[in-house]
């Protein structure tokens, strides 16, 4: 395990709108190594940088045609190492984004597959064994190659699905086994990208659509678990120090299988959304626990939350975010003080947290934008960082209609400036919040939790890590709790008060205590 996630906390930036250093209208890799004193400045000691491949940017970069090669608009191979560089000067870390499953469909070995006759290449990619084979059970792309048969594909059309082998075997006449030697070769391909930038200088990866990459198979994926057991024993043996995080959304099963971390996503009906996303956009209610109406229940995510620490105590973390590049950030649900409640609260629990670009500073999520490079939905929560009050609010030289997306200059758009100067600003809270986390080990990744009160649909709820407690009440409300410890308080936004063994919290209120010695 590598030491530095115990306190790591990250920021994710999307290369494209983070920070334009040339002034030709899209981020670039020296924009982001011009803003590293800033991240520091949150007290976030990480980052995760979405895909800087070369990629016809179907996907946004999650279709790369070249693993080796940084794309042209973002900079070279040579900025990215000088990036890991000064960022290591400086005591930050920096994953890459790995994507396993799938590849552009641009990329040179997926040229050569579908190429008609044999190569080293036909088996990297999951084929059909003729062109009139096409269960519809497969997303596969038909005839549109020279190559006899139909290829599978993970994500977008753009996107074939890279051959890890089968676990259930429907098709025999083309499904593989795992332990093909075609599928053997994809793992020691993907082990060897891994290297190179490892050797580059970068510690790690998170790791794109991790669960995707033997097909056929349900529930806890033992034929993927079993490729991810082989790449960890590489990194353990070669790289000790490097970090794998995996988009995966099941902590118990990944970290299993040898993830460092995983996230919490915005999926289903799972314990992330009902903390945090739970709203009905039709009728506009909103049942998630943040929620400042008291309609969230959170015993409803500690059923699930409480399992899952369980199952990767010792063994690895659970990623709490923000937000991320495919989710509409909180604040379209959210005010600005219950967003500001659920990120404080984000950075006081358990695991590696994640901060997205711009949430420190409570950017919206831009409305009614024409979908970007694959973007669609996630469009709104991808636009250009805002800074300061310079033309494009500092993010870009370019002229606005040059920006890779339209930036938000509204009289009340927020800035970092605008932030900087007030003391109540997320920005500002969450700086505090962040230094506490980093002053105290009782509240960083290892730490403790446990459940002092949570009860169904009832607020506030109340959690102790180590010597401290959180308790929480996010509704528009007075609440009280059985409370029965003498506390000094640490941090807070809104006011507590106590009532003989009661704890009283005030509307909109969370709470860092600590017990009095
Ligand atoms: C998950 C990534 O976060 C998303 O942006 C991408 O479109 C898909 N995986 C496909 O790679």
């Amino acid at each position: 395990m590598p030491d530095w996630l115990k306190d790591a906390v990250f920021y994710e930036i999307y290369p494209q709108t983070f920070c334009d250093s040339n002034g030709d209208g899209i981020g670039d890799i020296k924009g982001i190594e011009s803003k590293l004193d800033y991240v520091m400045s949150l007290g976030c000691n990480a980052i995760w940088l979405n895909p800087v491949y070369d990629s016809p940017f179907m996907d946004a970069g999650y279709d790369v045609r070249d693993y080796y090669k940084v794309a042209e608009r973002y900079g070279t191979n040579d900025d990215l190492k000088h990036l890991f560089e000064t960022a290591h000067e400086k005591g930050i870390k920096i994953l890459l984004d790995l994507v396993p499953g799938h590849t552009s469909d641009q990329n040179e070995w997926f040229l050569k597959s579908k190429r008609p006759e044999k190569n080293d290449y036909t088996g990297r990619y999951i084929w059909t064994d003729c062109v009139w084979e096409a269960p519809p059970q497969y997303r596969l792309l038909c005839g549109i190659t020279d190559r006899d048969g139909n290829y599978m594909v993970n994500y977008f059309s753009s996107q074939p699905a890279l051959n890890y082998g089968f676990n259930k075997i429907t098709h025999p006449a083309w499904q593989k086994s795992p332990t093909d030697p075609d599928c053997v070769a994809t793992v020691e391909a993907l082990k060897d990208i891994m290297r190179y930038w490892l050797n580059m200088g970068c510690d790690g990866f998170r790791v794109d659509m991790a669960d995707s990459l033997v097909k056929n198979e349900d529930g806890e994926k033992p034929e993927t678990c079993k490729v991810w057991k082989n790449v960890r024993a590489m990194l353990d043996k070669e790289f000790p120090d490097a970090a794998i995080v995996s988009e995966w959304c099941n902590p118990k099963v990944s970290v299993g299988a040898g993830f460092h971390s995983d996230f919490y996503l915005d999926h289903d009906t799972n314990g992330y959304r009902i903390l945090f996303r739970d709203k009905n956009w039709e009728t506009g209610e909103c049942k998630a626990v943040f929620g400042k109406n008291g309609k969230g229940d959170i015993t409803k995510f500690l059923d699930e939350y409480l399992d899952d620490l369980k199952g990767t105590k010792g063994k690895g973390y659970i990623s709490f975010i923000t937000c991320n590049h495919d989710t509409p950030r909180m604040t379209r649900m959210f005010s600005e003080l219950e967003a500001k409640i659920a990120y404080s609260f984000i950075f006081m629990m358990p695991g590696v947290p994640f901060l997205y670009y711009g949430d420190e500073i409570g950017m919206k999520y831009m409305e009614g934008l024409t979908s970007k490079e694959g973007g669609f939905s996630r469009t709104g929560t991808r636009t250009p960082m805002q800074w300061d009050s310079t033309a494009n609010c500092g993010f870009s030289t370019a002229d606005a209609d040059k920006l890779y997306l339209p930036v938000d200059t509204g009289a009340d758009a927020v800035t970092v400036e605008k932030a900087e100067a007030d003391p109540d600003s997320i920005l500002n809270t969450l700086r505090k919040v962040i230094a506490i986390r980093h002053e105290n080990t009782d509240l960083q990744s290892d730490g403790d939790f446990e459940v002092i009160y949570a009860v169904k649909e009832k607020y506030p709820f109340i959690f102790k890590r180590g010597e401290f407690f959180i308790a929480v009440n996010p509704t528009e409300d007075v609440q009280k709790a059985p409370f029965a410890f003498d506390c000094n308080t640490v941090f807070e936004i809104g006011n507590h008060s106590r009532e003989g063994s009661y704890l009283v919290m005030q509307p909109q209120t969370i709470s860092l205590l600590r017990l009095e010695k």
